[in-house]
């Protein structure tokens, strides 16, 4: 329980931490404050101390985590810092709200969440898809058991570029490409509505379609780093029955760019755009709820409001344990193993 505003860490102050800055701005400075903001960039660190003057701020994030000093830090920063700007977090006494991907790997993910374990803080993922209004129906109404059981999910998360306005295509800075860094969301998601079960065996195939597919598009610089897979296809089976399909894809034509299907015993229901169509005596009944509020960087801000709100109430952070964290980093990794063999993983 905490009697005044959350304060908040900012490691990392680029693309994503901006949508964060403002949700947090919108906040209010009663209820959280960004207290620090650290970027190895120059230009990016004044910029965020611009918005946020009265925050301590350095380009070293050790210089900023004096123990007990902030309440929350957001690791904003690519995957190949996300361990250890964690780490030292949970060190300082701040719970952690790590964008995605998770970590660069399983053994980097389970030190982690021993440390928030050993240390009783608190560490979520930016998933913020989960907090998207049509999620949470979903969620809720499957896991309500009304519509039978989950038996099989496509997921899938493309767009018509890659993403280069950060380095996301070049693995050893983002810990792979659009799997971990695009479709990790939706694979998430569908495992969350799908009752968040336990990963079994993974099967996976992965290929770059860059540049033959959009380099001419792209500078010249980023050719020479982009070294990720833009195109993936898995199926994981899971312990509860339920096999899920994923496609990932950076060169797509598609225009539905995130999102999941999950067909039950007695329904189908589809993310975005919501749709719930249900066997009612034979007949299939659209059951769509009209719901507003699934904008991507509302579902951001929406995350860290609930976050914030439940480190001022002293609530725990609900939304997301250790074992599905645990569970999608396998999930991640198993892909890439896969691919890697040509062999399926088994968990
Ligand atoms: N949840 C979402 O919707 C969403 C959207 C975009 C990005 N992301 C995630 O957010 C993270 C950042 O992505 P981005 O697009 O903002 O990248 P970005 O390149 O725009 O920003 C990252 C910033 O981190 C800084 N940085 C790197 N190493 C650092 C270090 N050791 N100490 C301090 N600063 C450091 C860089 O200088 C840069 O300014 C990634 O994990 C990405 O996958 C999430």
């Amino acid at each position: 329980m905490l009697d005044r505003a959350v304060r908040v860490g900012m490691i990392g102050c680029g693309t994503q931490a901006n949508v964060h800055f403002a949700g947090i701005k919108a906040l209010g400075a009663d209820q959280a404050t960004v207290a620090a903001v650290c970027d190895l960039d120059e230009a990016r660190l004044d910029a965020a101390g611009q918005l946020w003057p009265q925050a301590r701020a350095a380009q070293d994030y050790q210089d900023l985590l004096a123990p007990g000093d902030l309440d929350l830090v957001v690791v904003a920063t690519m995957p190949n810092t996300h361990q250890a700007i964690s780490l030292a977090s949970l060190d300082a006494g701040a719970c952690v709200l790590c964008e995605k991907p998770f970590m660069m790997n399983v053994a980097q993910a389970e030190a982690v969440l021993a440390k928030a374990a050993q240390t009783g803080l608190q560490v979520q993922l930016g998933t913020n898809m989960r907090y998207m209004p049509s999620s949470r129906y979903l969620h809720d109404l499957v896991q309500g058991g009304t519509i039978g059981a989950p038996v099989f999910a496509k997921a899938w998360g493309c767009h018509h570029d890659p993403p280069v306005w950060g380095p996301h295509y070049h693995r050893a800075t983002s810990g792979g490409g659009v799997l971990a860094s695009t479709l990790v969301h939706t694979l998430d998601l569908a495992m969350w509505v799908g009752g968040s079960p336990n990963p079994l065996t993974v099967s996976a195939a992965t290929r770059r379609l860059f540049p033959g597919k959009r380099g001419a598009k792209v500078a010249g610089a980023i050719h020479a780093h982009y070294d990720a897979e833009d195109l993936i296809s898995a199926l994981v089976r899971f312990d509860n029955g339920a096999f899920y399909a994923l496609e990932g894809n950076w060169c797509s034509e598609r225009t539905d760019f995130h999102s999941f299907e999950l067909t039950t015993t007695r329904a189908t229901v589809t993310g975005a755009p919501l749709a719930v169509s249900v066997d009612v005596a034979g007949q299939i009944v659209d059951q769509t709820p009209q719901l507003d509020g699934d904008d991507w960087f509302h579902s951001v801000h929406t995350q860290d409001a609930a976050l914030i709100a439940q480190l001022r109430a002293g609530d725990p952070w609900d939304l997301q344990d250790a074992r599905q964290l645990l569970n999608l980093q396998k999930v991640v990794d198993a892909c890439y193993e896969s691919a890697r063999t040509g062999r399926e993983v088994v968990l």
